[in-house]
């Protein structure tokens, strides 16, 4: 197969096995030249095949020789589909992983199912017996009811207020209007129910309840508070509410963890970078190219690998956490910046027309998003036939 990026509404539609080794690959040289952490041994993520839940698992892996499992919801290849970037990130990261000392393994399957879950479990007991981290990364646009099966969606939409902007088609290179309606209050209780934090609250009961969980059990969940450029779509918006809802979990949870586990749940306000979830927000892809270009100038931009290596070596396993007042630990802080920020501001709307291409911050995210799909590459050769069954591993279970 020949494969070359296809993408709808800015959503990539085809994956290369090749580019996303790359990218995997690039994700482990980078966490090398990072110092290592004393950190967990054992460590669960729901979502680690992409975006943060991916480099989460590689620093805690390279820096922390933490060992992994890893909970994700990806399609191998099949007749004329590629398969996902995260199947292949997957791939990639299990190679990559027979140089360390540490057990890696993946689960395909519907974080959101009793049979997930209980696979999970019977993983874990058969392996590491117990886990001393569990990172909860997941993002999904639907969920279904565990005990029903009937199937609630998210949508991510302002609250009140419709919201007028624009929007960078990463495709064809051109701005389009966008007009996105108001949510209603199904819509809000769908986001909730999908984005919220009672999944979250399941995993960690079940977890509790199979005796899976170790004296001193940490649990984390990536939550984003933003700023005034993103706060309609974002915070104010649907996707606010769900996230309300998981840092409340996080409450809730930490204090009989604490009591029980000499344990903790918390929230890390994480910043924006591009991935899969992030570029579907309606707004992002101007505003992180904005952003990027911003955090260059100014030489505080941090990469996604970077930023989870500092959130665990400083924050969850070091002393120099930072928290506010909801007790959220804030990584966030350079993007945060009141100069950072004020600068995005101005930027978006000075380019608000096809100018915006002329950002360096744009070509970044554009170089970004095609890697996270394992494209643009310069040292891969798109034009070659690519075998994926002689590639395909045995991963599913
Ligand atoms: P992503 O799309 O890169 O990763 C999502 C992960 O969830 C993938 O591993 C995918 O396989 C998994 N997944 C989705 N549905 C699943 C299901 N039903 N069962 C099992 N696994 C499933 O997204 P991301 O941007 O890394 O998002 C992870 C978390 O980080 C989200 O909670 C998001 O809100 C948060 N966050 C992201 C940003 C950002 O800028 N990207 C900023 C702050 C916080
Ligand atoms: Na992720």
């Amino acid at each position: 197969m020949i494969i070359k990026p296809t993408l709808r509404n800015n959503i990539f539609l085809s994956a290369h096995p090749l580019g996303c080794e790359h990218y995997v690959n690039d994700l482990f040289e980078e966490a090398k030249q990072l110092p290592n952490f004393g950190g967990p041994k054992r460590v669960l993520i729901i979502g680690g095949s992409s975006g943060y839940g991916l480099s989460s698992r590689v620093t805690l892996a390279q820096n922390a020789q933490a060992s992994t499992i890893n909970v994700s919801y990806e399609s191998r290849p099949k007749d004329q589909r590629t398969g996902t970037a995260g199947y292949w990130n997957n791939v990639a990261f299990i190679k990559q992983a027979q140089s360390l000392d540490s057990k890696h393994y993946d689960i395909i399957g519907n974080a959101f199912s009793h049979q997930t879950k209980a696979i999970t479990i019977d993983k874990i007991k058969e392996t590491f017996g117990q886990i001393d981290l569990l990172v909860y990364s997941l993002a999904s646009g639907a969920r279904p009811n565990p005990d029903t099966g009937e199937v609630i969606y998210s949508a991510i939409k302002p609250i009140g207020e419709d919201l007028v902007g624009k929007t960078v088609d990463i495709a064809s290179k051109e701005i389009r209007d966008i007009h996105i309606k108001a949510a209603t209050p199904e819509e809000v209780q769908g986001t909730v129910y999908v984005m919220g934090g009672e999944d979250w609250q399941l995993w960690v009961e079940a977890l509790e309840k199979a005796g899976c969980l170790s004296k001193g059990f940490k649990t984390i969940s990536y939550s984003y508070v933003g700023s005034g450029a993103m706060d309609q779509i974002y915070r104010s918006g649907t996707i606010g509410k769900a996230k309300d809802h998981l840092e409340d979990t996080a409450l809730a949870m930490n204090s009989w963890l604490k009591d029980k586990y000499q344990g903790e749940a918390v929230i890390s306000s994480s910043k924006a970078v591009t991935t899969k979830a992030s570029v579907f927000i309606p707004g992002f892809v101007s505003y992180i190219s904005c952003l990027f270009e911003v955090m260059k100038e100014l030489g505080n931009h941090e990469s996604i690998l970077a930023h989870k290596h500092l959130l665990f070596k400083d924050m969850v396993y070091g002393d120099k956490r930072l928290v506010d007042a909801k007790n959220r630990i804030r990584v966030d802080h350079h993007e945060m910046e009141p100069r950072v920020q004020e600068l995005t501001k101005r930027y978006l709307q000075q380019y608000q027309n096809e100018s915006i291409f002329e950002l360096s911050g744009t070509q970044l995210f554009l170089t970004e998003v095609h890697h996270n799909n394992g494209f643009g590459y310069a040292d891969i050769d798109y034009d070659q036939d690519v075998d994926l069954e002689a590639i395909l591993p045995k991963l599913d279970n």
